[in-house]
This record gives structure tokens, C-alpha cells and sequence, in this order.
């Protein structure tokens, strides 16, 4: 008998500050007004997504002592922005990204329980830790946390949040009858931990949500991050989704589940994706490349560029040949401690490499950014990207992909008018949602086995 069709999850991604979206094109809108946000969501719920996910950047980007100008336009608070959503939608879930080395474990406790009685049972929380000292500038007092005690802090923190959200609990508290007020031996919310890096208690004040805590995402990617995701996470945001990469990494983390007692299916894999969709596939592959060279315009090739060589290279032409000159290994970076920083471990190799590939293939500046960049995920047309989605999922390349469009807010409205119903047609996407809560979209058990009782407040 052959395996049964994997039910594929799809979720969106809110394109913004990021180098994806094509603001050059008239379609662009803002990424702040909340307009923005809803028409995004309406959307995904249309077409019956499991859920809407915000990143999170805390500082904004600079390089060489220069504000990016994306990030100038803004970066709003995720909880405002999920609450306003859930008040638009009815059964999509909300997934924000928010970092355990910055905040604390009762507050963001009492923002996700708050979300999850406000949408009724469909908060998700992207655990991120965040790993820059650049970052840390806004928040501590005392300095940044080292980069090895980030995860023994987020694994702590997640621990914390899950006791308090499950310090309410049905058994404890009964509704007065008479609706009286007076004072009882009620265990509603008592809590205490003590641990290396909370040591607290007292009593927790919201009520547990309709999904007894919410899903847990992660997102990292290095060994303690895998082990991470393995032992607390719902699902994984990864950036793995190409197909060899992509089963590379579900095999791993997969087969990291069983030694904490965890099934196969208790932990979903979802890269983001990009995409590109015409009516022909000819067509899509010519779509694909002007939309990448509007991602890369000249000044954004050479702001690139500089990450590597570390040196300002403004005065060079960006459709002209690589910089001569070798990076600079000897100051301070640029970026000032940003992600990009650590792809590129050893910038004389890596420029060695870039001026070779060049000269090869007689690239300019922007065509070597272009190249050596990401190309996006699927490109085709309709029946081509179902259809290769469909693949990747069945042969466990993901469970499902985390789209991310490169038009803000209306780049979501093609794949779900065009491809959806195809992957509808071939019954591997929903039709209609069969639950309420997001643990009913992705098929995770409740933490308490069943949806928890309704307390009275
Ligand atoms: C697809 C994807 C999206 C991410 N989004 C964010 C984000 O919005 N905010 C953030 O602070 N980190 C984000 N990260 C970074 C991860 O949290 C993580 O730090 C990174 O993958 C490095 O892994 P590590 O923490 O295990 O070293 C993202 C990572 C991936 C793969």
C-alpha cells in the first residue's frame, strides 16, 4: 500500500524590512500602516493558511555609521500589530518572533496568554535569542549577554513562561457560585522558579488560553539551536528549502527527537520561501531575474559588497569589475556586528573566490551580488510551483513552507488566487479550516491532552 498524502501547511511570511520586497514597483505599499497588515492577513485567511508570521529586528540596521533607509520607514511592536490582526481575522493563526535575551519571562507570558484569549486559540511564539552585541546596545544595562549563555537563558526563559502559563490550571479554581467577592485559598496563578537566570515568583495574572500555551517556534540553526528546537519547539523556521539542503536538515532535527521522547510528527519543518508565478514557466524564469535585480540595485550591490571587504567602497562602480584591493581584516566592522558578518568567516578567501567567479564569467559588481544571492524558491507557473511544493513536502524536504512574497502587502494575492486551488485539487491543502485554534491547523496535540475548560473570570 503506498504512504498517504502528506497535508501540506502554508503560512505567510509579512514582507518588510527586509532586501525581499521590491519597493521600486508602483504596487509597493507602506509596511506600517496597519492597512498593510490586514490586507496581508485577509489574504492568507482567504486562502486558508495556518498562520501570519512578523520577524523581529530590535536596532535599527546601520552600516558604515549610516541608517538603512528600509528601516527608517519603521519596524512596529509584533504584539500591537498581532492583537490589531486578531480583531480582523477569525481562524488564522498569529506567529511573532520575540527574543528571550531581552525580555522577561512574565511579561512576555502574560502578551502571548493575552493573544491567545484574544484570538481565540491562535498565538504562536518565534523563540529567538538574538546574538549581536549591537542589538544589545538597546536594552541591558550591565553589557550583553556572552553568546554561548544565549540559549541557556532562552531554554530557561521558555521553561519560566511554560510554568506560568500552566500555573492556571482547571482543577484549582472553581467559579463562585454566588459571584461574590472575597478572599480564598485558591491556587489560581501561584508560581516560583529559581534558577540561574529568573528567581522569581508570585502569582501569574491571566488565565490559561484556550490552547494551554501557545506554539512554539524557533528558528535556529546552529547545533545548541537544533537541540533547542528538538526538545521545546512546535516547529522550525528554516532557511533550508531547497530540496537537498532542505531534506538535509528535516533529517536532522527529526532524528533528534526521539532521545527527548518526542514522535516524528510533533515537530514541523517549515523554510521560508520565495516565489515567482507567470502564466508560463519561460516567462516566471525572465519574471524571476528582473525581480532580482530590482532586490539588487547598484547601491544595495555595493552596501553588500562592503560587508566582505569592510572598507567603503562608494566611489566604485557597481556595473564595473571587482575591488583590487583586499578586505580589511584589521578594524572594527562596518555592520557593526550583524548577521551578515558571520556568513562571511573569512573575507580574503571569500574575495579571492568572488573576484575568480567574476572574471569567469565577466560579471560586473551587481551581476556577482546577483549570482552568489538567493534565488528564489519556486518559480513557474501555477501548476509548476503546486506542483514542485507538493514534491518537496511529500519527499520530506519540509512540512510546508513559510512564504514570503516580494511585493508588501499585496504579493501574498497571486499564489493564493493561482496556486492554492491547485494544491486544493490535488488534496493536499485544506478546503476549508476543521479546527479553531492554530494547534488544530498544524496537527499538535494540546499540553494537556485536551482543549483545557473555560475558566470563569
Ligand atoms: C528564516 C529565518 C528567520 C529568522 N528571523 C529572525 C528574526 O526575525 N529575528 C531574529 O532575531 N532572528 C531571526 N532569525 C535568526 C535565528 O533566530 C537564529 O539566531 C539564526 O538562525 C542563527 O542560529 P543560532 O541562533 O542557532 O546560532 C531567523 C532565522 C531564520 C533561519
Amino acid at each position: 500500500m503506498s504512504k498517504p498524502l502528506k497535508q501540506i501547511h502554508l503560512a505567510a511570511h509579512f514582507p518588510g524590512v527586509n532586501n525581499t520586497t521590491v519597493w521600486s514597483d508602483p504596487r509597493a505599499g507602506s509596511h506600517i500602516e496597519f492597512s498593510s497588515f490586514a490586507h496581508f492577513a485577509r489574504t492568507a485567511e482567504r486562502a486558508r493558511f495556518d498562520f501570519l508570521f512578523l520577524a523581529e529586528g530590535l536596532r535599527l540596521r546601520e552600516q558604515g555609521g549610516k541608517i538603512y533607509d528600509l528601516d527608517v520607514v519603521g519596524r512596529p511592536d509584533t504584539f500591537t500589530v498581532l492583537s490589531a490582526l486578531a480583531a480582523v481575522t477569525d481562524r488564522l493563526g498569529l506567529t511573532g518572533t520575540i527574543n528571550s535575551t531581552f525580555n522577561e519571562p512574565y511579561e512576555v507570558a502574560r502578551q502571548f496568554a493575552t493573544l491567545d484569549h484574544l484570538s481565540g486559540g491562535r498565538a504562536a511564539w518565534n523563540v529567538v535569542t538574538s546574538w549581536d552585541a549591537f542589538t544589545g546596545e538597546n536594552f541591558r544595562r550591565g553589557g550583553f549577554l556572552p553568546e554561548e549563555e544565549r540559549y541557556s537563558r532562552a531554554k530557561e526563559f521558555l521553561t519560566t513562561a511554560h510554568e506560568l502559563f500552566d500555573s492556571w490550571r482547571g482543577d484549582d479554581i472553581v467559579a463562585d457560585p454566588a459571584g461574590g467577592v472575597f478572599l480564598r485559598d485558591a491556587k489560581a496563578g501561584a508560581f516560583v522558579h529559581e534558577g540561574r537566570h529568573f528567581d522569581i515568583h508570585g502569582r501569574f495574572n491571566v488565565p490559561r488560553g484556550p490552547q494551554g500555551r501557545p506554539v512554539i517556534f524557533q528558528a535556529g540553526d546552529s547545533e545548541e539551536g537544533r537541540e533547542f528546537a528538538a526538545a521545546e519547539a512546535d516547529a522550525i523556521f528554516s532557511r533550508y528549502a531547497a530540496l537537498d539542503t532542505g531534506r538535509a536538515f528535516y533529517t536532522d532535527v527529526k532524528s533528534r527527537l526521539a532521545k527527548y521522547g518526542r514522535r516524528h510528527d510533533q515537530l514541523l519543518i517549515l523554510p521560508a520561501a520565495s516565489f515567482v508565478l507567470a502564466d508560463t514557466d519561460a516567462e516566471a524564469e525572465q519574471l524571476a531575474k528582473e525581480v532580482r535585480r530590482l532586490q539588487v540595485s547598484g547601491a544595495t550591490a555595493l552596501k553588500h559588497l562592503e560587508f566582505v571587504w569592510n572598507r567603503d567602497l562608494s566611489g566604485y562602480d557597481p556595473d564595473g569589475p571587482l575591488p583590487d584591493i583586499d578586505p580589511d581584516v584589521s578594524a572594527d566592522h562596518v555592520a557593526r556586528g550583524r548577521a551578515q558578518v558571520r556568513m562571511y568567516r573569512d573575507p580574503l578567501a571569500t574575495a579571492r573566490e568572488w573576484r575568480e567567479l567574476a572574471a569567469a564569467n565577466n560579471w560586473s559588481i551587481r551581476d556577482l551580488v546577483i549570482e552568489t544571492g538567493n534565488r528564489q524558491t519556486f518559480v513557474g507557473s501555477p501548476a509548476t510551483v503546486a506542483r514542485t511544493i507538493n514534491e518537496y513536502v511529500q519527499s520530506d524536504a519540509a512540512d510546508g513552507f513559510i512564504l514570503v512574497p516580494h511585493l508588501t502587502p499585496g504579493g501574498l494575492d497571486e499564489f493564493a488566487d493561482r496556486v492554492v486551488p491547485l494544491l486544493q485539487e490535488q488534496g493536499v491543502f485544506r478546503t476549508e479550516y476543521e479546527g479553531t485554534t492554530l494547534r488544530d491547523h498544524l496537527g499538535l496535540d494540546h499540553p494537556d491532552g485536551a482543549p483545557s475548560e473555560q475558566v470563569a473570570s
